[in-house]
């Protein structure tokens, strides 16, 4: 175990996604680990992943945690359940002995909960055709019905910066539900962090038992646990300064970076 020293604890956690969804991840390391200085990195210009062949998400992870690598970063987020199925174990093994905090569908606690027996898992086409997510499905597809949902357009009206549009969410979100019985379901999985942000507009939909989970807080909690037993988390009594939030896109303009802090802000 390394020793805790200033510059190990100061040092920036890097976040990353395809784009602006993994916001909502950094929101949740954030509340939970205020004195941290976070670097997040949207790859904006290059997204969607969802529809990308995994060799081109593997080639644009490396080159993300390239960049983190020479910032120095004591962690890495990948704040995309698409870039997690299509790198996780590659960048594990490049950048070892980095812990690199991955995210995967919360289909454990919504299978485990006993009033669950229709689960709708909405993620990226990636994430849900991926060996990983089929196997985590198998382990629980006898007890519950596991219906699987991609929903692109939900990427899209994030990236497109058109959260505002109500009534485009409602029309998108009712497309997408038009085959479900949502008197019958159960339990809503976000498997995508672009999903975080229609959180609202999808309780509004859904019936008002239906569980909607994401793993955002559990991801977060993940990486404090590791950075607390390797003695490298920044602890508000330790004095170490930290707190810092710096966004950067791959499409390197300034409306991106607005957004993103929009997005940081958001609810
Ligand atoms: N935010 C990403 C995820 O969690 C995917 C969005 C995309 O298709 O780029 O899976």
């Amino acid at each position: 175990m390394e020793k805790t020293n200033e510059n190990t604890v100061t040092q920036a956690i890097g976040v990353f996604d395809s784009g602006l969804g993994g916001i909502s991840v950094l929101k949740e390391l954030a509340e939970l680990m205020p004195n941290e200085n976070y670097i997040y990195y949207g790859d904006s210009y290059y997204a969607p992943y969802g529809t990308k062949s995994k060799e081109e998400i593997i080639d644009r992870c490396i080159q993300i945690c390239d960049y983190f690598i020479n910032k120095k970063v004591k962690a890495i987020v990948i704040a995309c359940n698409t870039a997690t199925s299509a790198a996780v174990s590659i960048l594990r093994d490049k950048y070892k002995p980095l812990p690199i905090i991955g995210m995967e569908p919360a289909l454990k606690p919504a299978a485990h909960d006993k009033k669950n027996n229709n689960i709708v898992v909405m993620a990226t086409s990636l994430t849900l055709n991926e060996e990983k997510f089929n196997d985590l499905m198998k382990k629980y597809s006898d007890i519950n019905n596991i219906i699987k949902m991609p929903c692109p357009d939900l990427v899209s009206i994030v990236e497109n910066d058109m959260l505002q549009d109500t009534a485009l969410i409602e029309r998108t979100l009712l497309k997408y539900y038009s085959e479900i019985d949502i008197n019958k379901l159960d339990s809503v999985v976000l498997g995508c962090t672009h999903f975080v942000f229609f959180k609202e507009h999808l309780q509004k939909m859904l019936d008002k038992k239906t569980r909607i989970i994401d793993g955002n807080k559990g991801t977060a909690r993940h990486l404090k646990d590791i950075l607390d037993n390797d003695g490298k988390l920044n602890k508000v009594n330790e004095g170490a300064k930290g707190g810092e939030i710096t966004f950067l896109n791959s499409y390197k303009d300034e409306r991106h970076i607005e957004l993103s802090k929009i997005l940081f802000n958001f609810q």
